[in-house]
């Protein structure tokens, strides 16, 4: 069976991060945001086709350097066909049903029970479905008793909001969807093809467990958050932790990184050669290379590679972009700090 990884988007609400980098590499845990797709797939699926836009280089790289005995097949988007132009780009490689899934989706989705869902069903499309309680940043469906889709609205607004039910950005579909999509043109998936392809017979597949989407800065961090509440703390071999620092889990700290002092928890993760010589760092994402010096404070904030954050800093709801150098004492609270 194959899959599509729909991995192009510019990834323009996670700058400054995604300057220098595309979403789906972006560091979760301390590995690829995609890779924990790449978990989800179970044996059956033998290619993955990933058409790519934004940084095409930086990703075929990534998928070039997998040897888990599956296919990748990178194909160039010259430019961004949106979610449906760009399965139409891919059209000549897909056959029979296959696996559709967002590249910004982290989830415990059991995916072979989608697609036994999906053939006991046999209809054209399965939508895999979570509740969510703002339902404006996501398509929503309506589902008949038999779990048959009977209408998909993508980012409803007001009394459009008929429904909790989001779709999940995962999916099953069979080839026949994709005569309905044309090619060599911007296509939404979510508002042209969803909602035309109800009448031919789409399902809503629910599911337990977790789900995120991660394409914001927020979102991002409460989803590195969240994967710790889950997994538990994870602190290297290779990482140093001073005798007096304090730790609050979950914790993750990546290999070579040294705390000298100060505190450290709840929800934090540390990447890889961080070096922090003693601060209060809560609810953030510090990446690799980064120093942080002496009485600096750090809440619910991302912090890129290679930066210099020095004595007295505070940090606040924020995010700064890779290889930024603050200023000592300097105060940065509610703000992205290196937009272009
Ligand atoms: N190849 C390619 N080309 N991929 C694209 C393009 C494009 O032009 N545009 C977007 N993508 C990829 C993005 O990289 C992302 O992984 C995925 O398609 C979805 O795009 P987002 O920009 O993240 O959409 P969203 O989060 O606003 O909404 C989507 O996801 C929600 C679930 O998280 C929709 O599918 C919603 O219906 C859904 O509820
Ligand atoms: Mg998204």
């Amino acid at each position: 069976m194959q899959a599509v990884l729909l991995v192009g988007g510019l990834g323009t609400r996670l700058r400054p991060l995604t300057y220098s980098r595309p979403k789906p590499l972006l560091p979760l845990l301390n590995r690829p945001m995609v890779s924990y797709l790449l978990d989800l797939l179970p044996d059956s699926v033998d290619e993955v086709i990933v058409p790519v836009s934004y940084m095409s280089r930086r990703m075929r790289d990534y998928f070039n350097s997998l040897h888990d005995g599956r296919n990748y097949v990178v194909v160039h988007e010259v430019e961004p066909l949106g979610t449906g132009g760009a399965l139409a780009n891919v059209s000549d490689h897909l056959t029979d049903d296959f696996l559709v899934f967002n590249g910004d989706i982290v989830s415990s989705i059991d995916i072979k029970s989608l697609i036994d869902f999906h053939r006991e069903k046999e209809g054209v499309g399965t939508i895999a479905l979570w509740d969510v309680e703002n339902p404006e940043a996501f398509g929503i469906v309506q589902l008949d008793e038999d779990d048959r889709i009977t209408l998909f609205k993508e980012k409803p607004r007001g009394s459009e909001i008929v429904s909790h039910k989001a779709n999940a950005g995962i999916y099953v579909l069979n080839e026949s969807v994709l005569d309905d999509i044309p090619a060599e043109k911007v296509v939404s998936l979510e508002r042209e093809v969803f909602p035309v392809q109800v009448r031919e017979g789409l399902f809503g597949f629910g599911f337990e467990g977790y789900w995120v989407d991660c394409g914001t800065t927020e979102n991002f961090l409460s989803a590195s958050g969240m994967l710790m509440d889950y997994f538990g703390t994870d602190v290297s071999k290779e990482a140093l932790l001073g005798k007096n620092v304090k730790e609050e889990h979950p914790i993750v700290i990546g290999q070579g990184s040294k705390v000298s002092g100060g505190h450290i928890g709840p929800r934090v993760c540390l990447g890889k050669d961080v070096e922090v010589k003693g601060a209060s760092l809560s609810e953030s994402v510090i990446m690799d290379s980064t120093t942080i010096g002496k009485d600096v404070t750090v809440t619910s904030s991302i912090i890129g590679v290679h930066c210099v954050v020095p004595d007295k800093c505070v940090i606040e709801r924020s995010v700064i972009a890779d290889d930024y150098e603050l200023e000592k004492g300097e105060k940065v609270m509610d703000r992205k700090v290196g937009m272009r």
